[in-house]
């Protein structure tokens, strides 16, 4: 009668079989790609403004493209251009008029999520702003909540502009991995 032989796993073989389950289980952990397009409602001048030069270089006009200009935001965000759909957020942060030439923006925001399904999450948005150019890219560097870990891009354009009354709408496309 042939015995029956049990193959005995030795303690290093052992220890390799759970590294290679751990780094399966890891790579099954696929990342989600989240798409949305928001809507900011951008007033920037009069009394309602939700963007405001706070700082700048004394005896310089505070502008957009005067080097050194910072800018306040609080910008509504809506689910569509019309100002009076549903209120998603807000995009709160800093710009920078950083080129001293006048053309590029360092612009720091937070997406600040407000209701919906990302209620409570935030994503953090960096980087340069070619402020001329039709579509503007910025980095999307992080966020918290149902955003942890993401990382991405985010495009802006402007989607409907009243000059008179300062009054703009800006389309934000956000693409994330998280
Ligand atoms: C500012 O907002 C207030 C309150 O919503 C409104 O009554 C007023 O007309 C607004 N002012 C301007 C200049 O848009
Ligand atoms: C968003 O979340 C906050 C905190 O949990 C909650 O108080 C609020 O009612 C929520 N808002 C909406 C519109 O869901
Ligand atoms: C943003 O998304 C909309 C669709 O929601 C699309 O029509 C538009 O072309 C996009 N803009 C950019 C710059 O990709």
């Amino acid at each position: 009668m042939a015995q029956n032989s049990v193959p005995k796993l030795s303690t290093s073989s052992l220890v390799l079989v759970l590294a290679l389950a751990i780094i399966f289980l890891a790579q099954a952990k696929e990342l989600t790609e989240t798409q949305m397009s928001l809507y900011l409602q951008d007033i920037a001048a009069g009394p309602n403004a939700t963007l405001t030069p706070i700082a700048g270089i004394a005896g310089k006009l505070w502008t957009f493209t005067q080097f050194g200009t910072v800018y306040v935001t609080d910008d509504p965000i809506t689910e569509t251009p019309d100002p009076n759909s549903a209120l998603i957020g807000r995009l709160q942060g800093i710009y920078v008029a950083s080129g001293l030439q006048g053309r590029n923006t360092y612009a720091s925001v937070s997406i600040v999520f407000t209701s919906k399904e990302y209620n409570g999450s935030t994503l953090e948005l960096q980087g340069n702003s070619q402020q001329f150019e039709q579509v503007r890219e910025i980095s999307v560097v992080s966020g918290t909540g149902k955003f942890r870990f993401a990382r991405g891009y985010a495009t802006f354009e402007t989607y409907f502009l009243d000059q008179p009354n300062a009054y703009s709408i800006l389309r934000c496309n956000v693409t994330v991995l998280h």
